[in-house]
């Protein structure tokens, strides 16, 4: 199931009145994190198996105040968003979340709240942060930051703040949330204008129940995909992907750079684009990544780097600042990890030079996953087609969000453990 999609599902079931019905929800820790704290501020959250698979239900309405902290474990996405929920609902919490994610930057969610009226006793805009109960009034905010997250923030603040929430990107980023509000009945308007993508929503406003049909994974798909790319002999196809376009750089990317990509059987589901990805095994190319489609792969940068490596010639990825503050320090982990696998990088503050080695990657590195599931899965990937097998530190955090990875790649024939 799509991370992005399964915490959006739990979270707006957790606003709506009456019982919303989810299935193909990721039950990753991340996501299970953000179902407990819901859970703690008043919803029904079950999960029933069928015989068709895992169903969820989910019953809201009113939300009270947690009687504990919330805890958000590696999940930055369930944080934020439900920190924005929570100011709206004015309610009382205190959020906090694994070494990792008290590391990262939650002023830029914590600073529109509080110019929409949250009150915060914010450690310099880390976590461990408690937010107050208090009224919320609408903003006009142009977004300073491309982040879905903090876009989505904002807009679930803005359904419990009076007046119409407006909010500017001059960058689109991922918009499952202005989506699946659509589908729970929310009056939110969405127009292209001159200086980016305007998403207005009336406030106070409450949502129905609905059910959703929540599709696979992108961003676990691309290490499926990559993982075939760069393997000789490999052909596989990942089924039922979530294809919405503010989604798929990582597969713009990689056709540029040569490989044998098709969608298969696209449809929607849910309000979504879905389609069946087929990708075989081709000889690759280094490839400009333009800075303008670092949104639509952001978190697909650290296997793409390793892709990178195994094509012929230069990689180059500019505007990518913001991986400096995801899970890890992504920009530094890619390179570190590189490295120890004989690959030659180079990088700035905001980008990164990959001399791919055209098939030939030695391997045999020991990488430091730094608390960080997409960097230990990507050098997991890069171990399956290098000369040398990879180990990682730690691959626990890989649970995060997509907890059958290591048995995924064993049933394709791959040798990890
Ligand atoms: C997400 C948005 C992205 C992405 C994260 C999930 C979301 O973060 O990196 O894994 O679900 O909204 P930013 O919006 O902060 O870039």
């Amino acid at each position: 199931g799509d991370k992005s999609v399964s915490h959006r599902a739990l979270i707006l079931g957790a606003l709506a009145s009456g019982e919303t019905i989810a299935t193909g929800m990721l039950e990753g820790h991340d996501v299970l994190r953000t179902a407990a704290a819901l859970r703690s501020l008043g919803a029904e959250i079950e999960r029933h198996l069928t015989d068709a698979g895992p169903v969820w239900r989910i019953v809201g309405g009113r939300w009270r105040d947690p009687e504990c902290a919330l805890y958000f474990g590696n999940s930055g996405t369930g944080c934020r968003l439900v920190m924005g929920a929570v100011a709206g609902q004015g309610v009382a919490a205190t959020f906090d979340g694994d070494q990792s994610l008290r590391a990262r930057p939650m002023g830029r969610v914590t600073k529109p709240l509080e110019l929409m009226g949250a009150k915060f006793n914010a450690r310099g805009g880390a976590l461990p942060i408690a937010v107050a109960r208090s009224a919320l009034h609408a903003i006009d905010y142009p977004l300073p930051v491309a982040s879905a997250q903090v876009k989505s923030a904002v807009l679930l603040a803005g359904l419990g703040a009076k007046g119409a929430t407006r909010i500017t990107e001059a960058a689109p980023s991922r918009d499952h949330t202005e989506r699946m509000l659509k589908a729970f009945g929310a009056d939110i308007r969405v127009k292209t204008g001159q200086a980016g993508r305007v998403i207005e929503l009336d406030g106070p406003q409450s949502l129905s129940a609905t059910t959703i049909a929540i599709a696979g994974d992108p961003s676990s798909a691309a290490f499926l995909v990559a993982a075939a790319a760069i393997t000789p002999g490999a052909e596989i196809i990942v089924r039922n992907v979530l294809v919405n376009p503010l989604r798929t750089g990582f597969y713009v990317t990689l056709t540029e750079m040569g490989a044998a990509i098709d969608y298969e059987n696209a449809r929607e589901c849910s309000g979504e684009a879905v389609a069946d990805i087929r990708v075989r095994h081709s000889s690759l190319k280094g490839v400009n990544v333009p800075a303008a489609r670092a949104a639509s792969m952001i978190d697909e940068y650290p296997i793409l780097s390793v892709v990178a490596a195994f094509a012929a010639g230069e990689t180059y990825m500019p505007g990518i600042e913001e991986l400096r503050v995801k899970e890890s320090d992504r920009l530094a982990a890619i390179e570190a990890g590189l490295k120890a696998n004989g690959v030659v990088t180079d990088s700035g503050a905001d980008w990164l030079r990959i001399i791919g080695r055209d098939g030939d990657v030695r391997g045999g590195g020991h990488v430091a996953a730094n608390f960080d599931h997409r960097i230990a899965m990507s050098f997991l990937v890069l171990g399956l087609a290098a000369d040398n097998p990879v180990a990682i530190d730690d691959g626990s955090m890989i649970a995060t969000s997509f907890p059958g990875f290591v048995a995924t790649l064993q049933s394709f024939g791959a040798d990890v453990g």
